[in-house]
C-alpha cells in the first residue's frame, strides 16, 4: 500500500530528475476537408463546473492559435457523478453534441469498454507525442486493453488547506486536528473548525479512501479480492465519522461537495479545509476569495498507519461519435500539451501531468506544491480507487453505506460488513 508518508514531499530541497525538454508536442494533424476549404468548424468541449476561469482561457488561446476552429464550452455539473450520468446519457445514445469531454480518472476504463471514446494511438503516433513525459500513473489510467483512450489534463491529490494567519501549528494527526478544530472554530471570524466533502457522491468515496488508507485499511487487493472488512477500516471509519459527526464542521456537512466547502472556507468560515490543488489558486483570486495571502498547504493529517491522500485528476478524451475528430484531436492536443496544462496551472491552480511544465517559473510561482520537488513523487504515490469498467457501482456501495454510517443509520461495523459482502458480490468474488 502506498502512503504519502512525512518524507515530506511538501519539503524544498530534493534535486527531482525530470527530463527538461523542449515543449513541443510534434507537427500538427492533417486538415480536415472543411479546413481546407477555409471553413470555420465549431467543435463543442464539455467540461464539469470551472470556478477559476481557468476553461475560458485556454479555449481563447486555442482558438487564436487555431482561426479555423471555434469550441463552444459546455459546462456540465460541478458534482462528478452527475456529469457521470449525462455523459453515459448522452454516449450511449450515440449522440454527436458534444466533440472533446474531461473524463475524471476512475471513468476511462468504463467508457472504453463502452465504445464511447476514439482511440488516440494514431493521433499520438502522427503527432510523436511523448508519453515519457507525462506523469505515468496519470496516462496508465487512461489505458484500457493496450490502448490510449485519453490524454491525461491534472493530476490531483487530497491536501490540508489551513489559514497561516490563524494556525501556529499544523496539524500532523487527524487527532490533532479534531483538537485545533475544537479550539479554532469561532476564533478570527470563522464559524466552522474543519471542512470536508460528505454528501453522497463521489468526493465522499474520496474522503473515505483518506481515512481509510491512513489508519492501514485496504479496500481491494492487487488481484482485486476485497480487503475491507478489517479493523483497520473500521477504525478509519469511526475517525471519519467522529469529525463528519463533531460540532466544528457545518451541520448539514452532510450536503458538503467540493462547492460548498470552498465557497465556505474562500469567505473566511474555517481554519481548515481538506481539498484538492485548484483550492490554493482560488483562495487567492481576489475576485472571490476573502482570504487572499492567508492560506498554506499541508499533507492530510495522519492515522496509525501515516498521511495518505486520494488520487483524483481528469483526463481529456474524444466522443467516438463526433463528426470533427480531427478538430477535436487539435484541441484536445493544445489542452492536454505544455500551453494548455500551463494555463490550467497558473489560472486554474491544477497540478500538470506534464512533467516539463514543473520547471517552468511561472507554473513554480503558482503553487507552493508546484516548485516543491517533492511533489510528483508524492502525487504519485496518492491512493487510488479500484480501477474498474464496474466502478460506478463500487463508488455506489461505498457511498451508501459510508453516508448510512455517518448518519448513524448503521453502525461503522455493520457498514464494513455491508461494503465487504456488496462489494464481493459485485466483484463476482
Ligand atoms: C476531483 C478529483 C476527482 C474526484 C472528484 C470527487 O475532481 O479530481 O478525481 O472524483 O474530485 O468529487
Amino acid at each position: 500500500m502506498k502512503f504519502l508518508t512525512k518524507a515530506s514531499w511538501l519539503s524544498a530541497g530534493l534535486a527531482m530528475s525530470l527530463a527538461v525538454t523542449a515543449c513541443s508536442s510534434g507537427q500538427p494533424a492533417a486538415q480536415s476537408g472543411d479546413q481546407q476549404n477555409g471553413q470555420k468548424v465549431k467543435i463543442v468541449f464539455a467540461r464539469g463546473k470551472d470556478v477559476t476561469g481557468a476553461s475560458q482561457e485556454l479555449v481563447s488561446a486555442f482558438e487564436k492559435t487555431h482561426p479555423n476552429i471555434q469550441v463552444e464550452l459546455r459546462e456540465m455539473p460541478a458534482d462528478s457523478g452527475q456529469s457521470h450520468d449525462q455523459y453515459v446519457t448522452m454516449l450511449s445514445g450515440k449522440s454527436s453534441e458534444i466533440d472533446v469531454f474531461d473524463l475524471d480518472v476512475i471513468w476511462p476504463a468504463e467508457f472504453a469498454q463502452a465504445g464511447y471514446l476514439l482511440a488516440l494511438d494514431r493521433f499520438i503516433e502522427q503527432d510523436k507525442i511523448d508519453m515519457n513525459q507525462y506523469i505515468k500513473g496519470a496516462v496508465q489510467a487512461g489505458n484500457f486493453e493496450g490502448k490510449h483512450w485519453t490524454m491525461p489534463k491534472f493530476i490531483d491529490a487530497g491536501l490540508l488547506f489551513y489559514r497561516k494567519d490563524l494556525v501556529n501549528h499544523v496539524p500532523k494527526t487527524w487527532d490533532e486536528l479534531i483538537s485545533q478544530a475544537k479550539t479554532q472554530k469561532g476564533q478570527g471570524g470563522t464559524q466552522f473548525g474543519y471542512l470536508m466533502q460528505a454528501k453522497q457522491y463521489e468526493g465522499l468515496v474520496c474522503n473515505f479512501v483518506e481515512f481509510n488508507a491512513a489508519y492501514g485499511g485496504k479496500i481491494l487487493d492487487d488481484q482485486g479480492n476485497v480487503t475491507i472488512n478489517t479493523p483497520e477500516t473500521i477504525k478509519g471509519l469511526k475517525k471519519m465519522i467522529e469529525i463528519a459527526d463533531s460540532n466544528f464542521v457545518p451541520k448539514n456537512i452532510n450536503t458538503f461537495t467540493e462547492l460548498e466547502s470552498h465557497t465556505a472556507f474562500i469567505e473566511g468560515q474555517s481554519p481548515f479545509i481538506r481539498n484538492w490543488p485548484y483550492q490554493f489558486a482560488l483562495a487567492n483570486d481576489s475576485k472571490q476569495s476573502k482570504i487572499v495571502d492567508k492560506v498554506g498547504v499541508a499533507p492530510l493529517p495522519a492515522g496509525d498507519k501515516g498521511s495518505a491522500a486520494a488520487l483524483g485528476g481528469w483526463m481529456s478524451g474524444i466522443n467516438k461519435y463526433s463528426k470533427h475528430p480531427k478538430e477535436a484531436w487539435e484541441f484536445l492536443k493544445f489542452m492536454t500539451g505544455p500551453e494548455g496544462q500551463k494555463i490550467t496551472a497558473v489560472k486554474g491552480g491544477s497540478a500538470p501531468t506534464y512533467l516539463p511544465l514543473y520547471d517552468d517559473s511561472e507554473v513554480q510561482k503558482a503553487s507552493p506544491l508546484f516548485e516543491n520537488k517533492n511533489f510528483v513523487d508524492g502525487i504519485s504515490a496518492a491512493v487510488p480507487r479500484p480501477t474498474s469498467p464496474n466502478y460506478p457501482k463500487i463508488s455506489e456501495i461505498i457511498q451508501i453505506e459510508v453516508s448510512k454510517a455517518l448518519a448513524k443509520q448503521e453502525t461503522p461495523e455493520q457498514a464494513v460488513l455491508n461494503m465487504a459482502s456488496k462489494l464481493k458480490e459485485a466483484a463476482g468474488k
